[in-house]
Protein backbone atom coordinates (compact mmCIF):
# COMPACT_ATOMS: atom_id res chain seq x y z
CA UNK A 1 0.00 0.00 0.00
CA UNK A 2 1.51 3.25 -1.35
CA UNK A 3 0.27 6.30 1.45
CA UNK A 4 -0.39 9.54 -0.32
CA UNK A 5 -0.60 12.54 2.30
CA UNK A 6 -1.85 15.93 0.13
CA UNK A 7 -0.41 19.52 0.95
CA UNK A 8 -2.85 21.86 0.42
CA UNK A 9 -3.67 25.98 1.48
CA UNK A 10 -7.39 26.75 0.15
CA UNK A 11 -10.63 25.43 -1.34
CA UNK A 12 -8.99 21.86 -1.87
CA UNK A 13 -11.09 20.82 -4.96
CA UNK A 14 -8.05 18.85 -6.46
CA UNK A 15 -7.57 17.28 -3.19
CA UNK A 16 -10.72 16.31 -3.06
CA UNK A 17 -10.93 14.45 -6.38
CA UNK A 18 -7.59 12.92 -5.57
CA UNK A 19 -9.28 11.49 -2.77
CA UNK A 20 -12.15 10.19 -4.31
CA UNK A 21 -10.48 8.74 -7.52
CA UNK A 22 -7.82 6.32 -4.70
CA UNK A 23 -11.24 5.78 -1.88
CA UNK A 24 -11.67 2.18 -4.19
CA UNK A 25 -8.09 2.12 -4.65
CA UNK A 26 -6.52 -1.66 -2.84
CA UNK A 27 -2.82 -0.43 -3.62
CA UNK A 28 -3.07 3.23 -3.44
CA UNK A 29 -4.92 5.67 -0.30
CA UNK A 30 -4.86 9.27 0.42
CA UNK A 31 -3.92 9.13 4.32
CA UNK A 32 -3.54 12.27 5.38
CA UNK A 33 -4.68 15.86 4.59
CA UNK A 34 -2.10 18.43 5.91
CA UNK A 35 -3.08 22.73 5.50
CA UNK A 36 -1.13 25.74 6.53
CA UNK A 37 -4.68 27.11 6.92
CA UNK A 38 -7.46 26.40 9.29
CA UNK A 39 -9.81 28.04 7.37
CA UNK A 40 -9.42 25.72 4.23
CA UNK A 41 -12.36 24.42 2.68
CA UNK A 42 -10.14 21.51 2.19
CA UNK A 43 -10.51 20.64 5.81
CA UNK A 44 -14.25 19.88 5.37
CA UNK A 45 -13.55 18.22 2.25
CA UNK A 46 -11.09 15.85 3.85
CA UNK A 47 -14.01 15.65 6.82
CA UNK A 48 -16.41 14.03 4.38
CA UNK A 49 -13.85 11.80 2.95
CA UNK A 50 -13.28 10.28 6.21
CA UNK A 51 -9.10 11.30 5.67
CA UNK A 52 -7.18 12.89 8.52
CA UNK A 53 -6.62 16.62 8.57
CA UNK A 54 -4.29 18.25 10.12
CA UNK A 55 -3.53 22.07 10.24
CA UNK A 56 0.15 23.48 10.80
CA UNK A 57 1.62 26.85 11.32
CA UNK A 58 5.46 28.30 10.02
CA UNK A 59 6.75 27.09 13.03
CA UNK A 60 5.58 23.49 12.18
CA UNK A 61 6.64 23.68 8.67
CA UNK A 62 10.06 25.80 9.04
CA UNK A 63 11.46 26.12 12.63
CA UNK A 64 10.78 22.66 13.90
CA UNK A 65 10.93 19.01 12.69
CA UNK A 66 6.89 18.63 13.17
CA UNK A 67 5.73 18.17 9.82
CA UNK A 68 8.48 16.54 8.16
CA UNK A 69 8.39 13.38 11.40
CA UNK A 70 4.67 13.31 10.45
CA UNK A 71 5.40 12.72 6.55
CA UNK A 72 7.84 10.42 7.46
CA UNK A 73 5.65 8.58 10.04
CA UNK A 74 2.68 8.10 7.59
CA UNK A 75 3.04 8.59 3.99
CA UNK A 76 5.18 7.70 1.10
CA UNK A 77 4.53 10.24 -1.30
CA UNK A 78 3.25 13.86 -0.43
CA UNK A 79 1.08 15.63 -3.19
CA UNK A 80 0.92 19.43 -3.43
CA UNK A 81 -2.12 20.22 -4.44
CA UNK A 82 -2.62 24.02 -4.34
CA UNK A 83 -0.35 24.20 -1.72
CA UNK A 84 1.29 27.69 -1.67
CA UNK A 85 4.14 27.83 0.99
CA UNK A 86 7.42 26.61 0.37
CA UNK A 87 8.63 23.09 0.95
CA UNK A 88 11.79 23.30 3.46
CA UNK A 89 14.94 21.49 1.62
CA UNK A 90 14.91 18.97 4.88
CA UNK A 91 11.35 17.65 3.61
CA UNK A 92 12.86 17.40 0.20
CA UNK A 93 15.73 15.35 0.83
CA UNK A 94 13.44 12.96 2.80
CA UNK A 95 10.59 12.48 0.13
CA UNK A 96 13.04 11.97 -2.64
CA UNK A 97 11.54 12.05 -6.27
CA UNK A 98 8.68 11.58 -4.10
CA UNK A 99 7.35 15.07 -3.70
CA UNK A 100 4.66 16.35 -6.57
CA UNK A 101 3.23 19.37 -7.63
CA UNK A 102 0.66 20.55 -9.74
CA UNK A 103 1.07 24.06 -11.11
CA UNK A 104 -1.80 25.80 -13.16
CA UNK A 105 0.13 26.72 -16.42
CA UNK A 106 2.74 25.63 -19.17
CA UNK A 107 6.19 25.36 -16.60
CA UNK A 108 8.22 27.27 -17.36
CA UNK A 109 6.31 29.45 -18.02
CA UNK A 110 4.67 31.48 -15.71
CA UNK A 111 5.97 29.80 -12.59
CA UNK A 112 8.04 30.73 -9.98
CA UNK A 113 7.38 32.91 -7.01
CA UNK A 114 4.15 34.41 -6.30
CA UNK A 115 2.75 32.88 -9.59
CA UNK A 116 -0.38 30.42 -7.78
CA UNK A 117 -3.87 30.55 -8.74
CA UNK A 118 -5.64 33.66 -10.32
CA UNK A 119 -2.55 35.12 -10.69
CA UNK A 120 -1.46 32.88 -13.30
CA UNK A 121 -4.30 33.19 -15.38
CA UNK A 122 -4.44 36.84 -15.14
CA UNK A 123 -0.77 37.27 -16.59
CA UNK A 124 -1.81 34.41 -19.01
CA UNK A 125 -4.72 36.82 -20.20
CA UNK A 126 -2.53 39.77 -20.03
CA UNK A 127 0.23 38.47 -22.16
CA UNK A 128 -2.24 37.58 -24.96
CA UNK A 129 -1.45 33.51 -24.82
CA UNK A 130 -3.46 31.43 -26.77
CA UNK A 131 -2.98 28.47 -24.95
CA UNK A 132 -2.74 27.82 -21.40
CA UNK A 133 -2.65 24.35 -19.47
CA UNK A 134 -1.60 22.09 -16.31
CA UNK A 135 2.17 20.69 -15.52
CA UNK A 136 2.28 17.98 -13.24
CA UNK A 137 6.10 17.86 -11.74
CA UNK A 138 8.50 16.72 -8.79
CA UNK A 139 9.94 19.15 -6.27
CA UNK A 140 13.11 20.37 -5.63
CA UNK A 141 14.60 22.94 -4.03
CA UNK A 142 14.13 25.48 -6.79
CA UNK A 143 10.61 26.77 -7.09
CA UNK A 144 8.67 25.55 -9.93
CA UNK A 145 11.74 23.74 -11.64
CA UNK A 146 11.64 19.98 -11.01
CA UNK A 147 11.24 17.53 -13.40
CA UNK A 148 7.98 17.50 -14.88
CA UNK A 149 5.92 14.63 -14.89
CA UNK A 150 2.69 15.66 -17.59
CA UNK A 151 1.71 18.37 -19.41
CA UNK A 152 -1.23 19.03 -21.48
CA UNK A 153 -2.71 22.50 -22.96
CA UNK A 154 -5.60 24.05 -23.71
CA UNK A 155 -6.74 27.19 -26.02
CA UNK A 156 -7.33 30.09 -24.64
CA UNK A 157 -9.45 32.24 -26.62
CA UNK A 158 -9.74 36.32 -27.12
CA UNK A 159 -12.68 36.71 -25.40
CA UNK A 160 -11.44 34.49 -22.09
CA UNK A 161 -11.75 36.53 -19.24
CA UNK A 162 -9.63 35.07 -16.16
CA UNK A 163 -12.12 32.79 -14.72
CA UNK A 164 -13.22 31.42 -17.75
CA UNK A 165 -9.22 30.66 -17.91
CA UNK A 166 -9.43 29.09 -14.36
CA UNK A 167 -12.25 26.75 -15.22
CA UNK A 168 -10.47 25.49 -18.36
CA UNK A 169 -7.56 24.85 -16.74
CA UNK A 170 -9.08 23.21 -13.28
CA UNK A 171 -11.20 20.78 -15.80
CA UNK A 172 -7.82 19.91 -16.80
CA UNK A 173 -6.61 19.12 -13.16
CA UNK A 174 -10.06 17.39 -12.51
CA UNK A 175 -9.56 15.09 -15.53
CA UNK A 176 -5.48 14.42 -15.31
CA UNK A 177 -4.39 14.60 -12.02
CA UNK A 178 -5.18 11.67 -10.07
CA UNK A 179 -4.85 9.56 -13.06
CA UNK A 180 -1.28 10.62 -13.79
CA UNK A 181 -0.57 9.89 -10.04
CA UNK A 182 -1.57 6.99 -10.23
CA UNK A 183 0.68 6.27 -13.13
CA UNK A 184 3.36 7.99 -11.45
CA UNK A 185 3.37 6.01 -8.40
CA UNK A 186 2.87 2.40 -10.37
CA UNK A 187 6.03 3.56 -12.50
CA UNK A 188 8.04 4.75 -10.22
CA UNK A 189 7.30 2.78 -6.91
CA UNK A 190 7.13 -0.69 -8.58
CA UNK A 191 3.37 -1.45 -7.58
C1 LIG B 1 -5.03 24.74 -8.56
O1 LIG B 1 -5.42 25.31 -9.78
C2 LIG B 1 -3.54 24.50 -8.55
O2 LIG B 1 -3.01 24.20 -9.81
C3 LIG B 1 -3.03 25.83 -8.07
O3 LIG B 1 -3.93 26.22 -7.08
C4 LIG B 1 -5.23 25.76 -7.43
C5 LIG B 1 -5.85 25.15 -6.20
O4 LIG B 1 -7.21 24.87 -6.41
N1 LIG B 1 -1.68 25.72 -7.57
C6 LIG B 1 -0.78 26.69 -7.69
O5 LIG B 1 -1.03 27.78 -8.22
C7 LIG B 1 0.61 26.36 -7.15
N2 LIG B 1 1.58 27.32 -7.58
P1 LIG B 1 -7.97 23.87 -5.44
O6 LIG B 1 -7.63 24.28 -4.01
O7 LIG B 1 -9.42 24.06 -5.72
O8 LIG B 1 -7.49 22.47 -5.72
Amino acid sequence: MVRIAIMASGNGTNAEKIMQYFAGSERIKVVLVLTNNAQARVLERARRMNVGAVVFDRYDLYESDNVRVLLEDQADIVVLAGFLWKIPASIIRSFPGRIVNIHPALLPAYGGKGMYGMHVHRAVKEAGEDKTGITIHLVNEDYDKGRVIFQTDVSVLPDDTPDDIAAKVHELEYRYFAPQLEKFIVEQMNL
